[in-house]
């Protein structure tokens, strides 16, 4: 059995969404393989459906082209993201998006088993829905959606929150957000929260019994 899992998470650190979708790939217990999306470069779909039609993958050649085969061939496939703008990311959109290389004529994707993992600040709900709607186009079984709601918003990395009055940690907390100290424990850790570190096992579980 082989797993495969993708991660929408920030570059240049390991966030929730990516420890989330590694813990869930890791703890199926199946051979597995993760990938961090954002460190590829690569576009949405472009059109040219007379490249997948009869192959039936993708065939836009860049970075991500490789892994639309390893989708067909994987027995199930995770697929993290977090909440940009109250919906999901346009990176995990356009990688989505590139299943319409699957969906000629039959779907070989149909009924495979999809975990989906969902992290924001704060609501998620219209992400979750945006992310299994579209995955819903590809007919595939979305057998569990597991989700973390951190509380951290980008205010924390970006360095500027004592002089911003547009963030969401403004939005928050008002003024006080500009006397605030970034401390490394207010970067809340789905490990640490119970119900985040159940769904994982849940979803992992699922997984282990395919
Ligand atoms: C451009 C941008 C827009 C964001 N919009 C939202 C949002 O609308 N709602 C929300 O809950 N979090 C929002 N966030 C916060 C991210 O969801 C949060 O930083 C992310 O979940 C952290 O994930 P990680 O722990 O996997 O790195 C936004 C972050 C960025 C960079």
């Amino acid at each position: 059995m082989k797993v495969i899992g993708f991660s929408a998470g920030s570059v240049g650190r390991e966030g929730n969404v990516d420890r989330m979708v590694k813990a869930i790939l890791e703890k199926s217990g199946h051979e597995m393989e993760f990938v961090k999306l954002t460190d590829l470069s690569f576009s949405g779909c472009k059109g040219c459906v007379q490249l997948c039609a009869k192959p039936q993958v993708c065939k836009l050649d860049d970075e991500v082209q490789p892994y639309y085969d390893k989708i067909k061939e994987a027995d199930a496939v995770v697929i993290g993201t977090p909440v940009y703008f109250g919906t999901v990311t346009s990176t995990v959109w356009a990688f989505v998006e590139r299943f319409f290389g699957y969906r000629h004529v039959d779907i070989p994707i149909e009924n495979k088993p999809f975990v989906t993992v969902v992290g924001g600040a704060m609501a998620l709900d219209n992400a979750v829905k945006q992310m299994n709607d579209l995955l819903g186009s590809f007919n595939v079984n979305v057998i569990d959606t597991v989700t973390f709601a951190s509380k951290v918003p980008p205010c924390f990395k970006c360095g500027r929150h004592k002089e911003c009055e547009i963030g969401g940690l403004y939005k928050m907390l008002g003024d006080a957000a500009k006397e605030m100290t970034i401390k490394k424990e207010m970067f809340t850790r789905w490990e640490d929260n119970s119900a985040a570190a159940a769904a994982v096992d849940g979803a992992a579980e699922k997984l282990r019994a395919i």
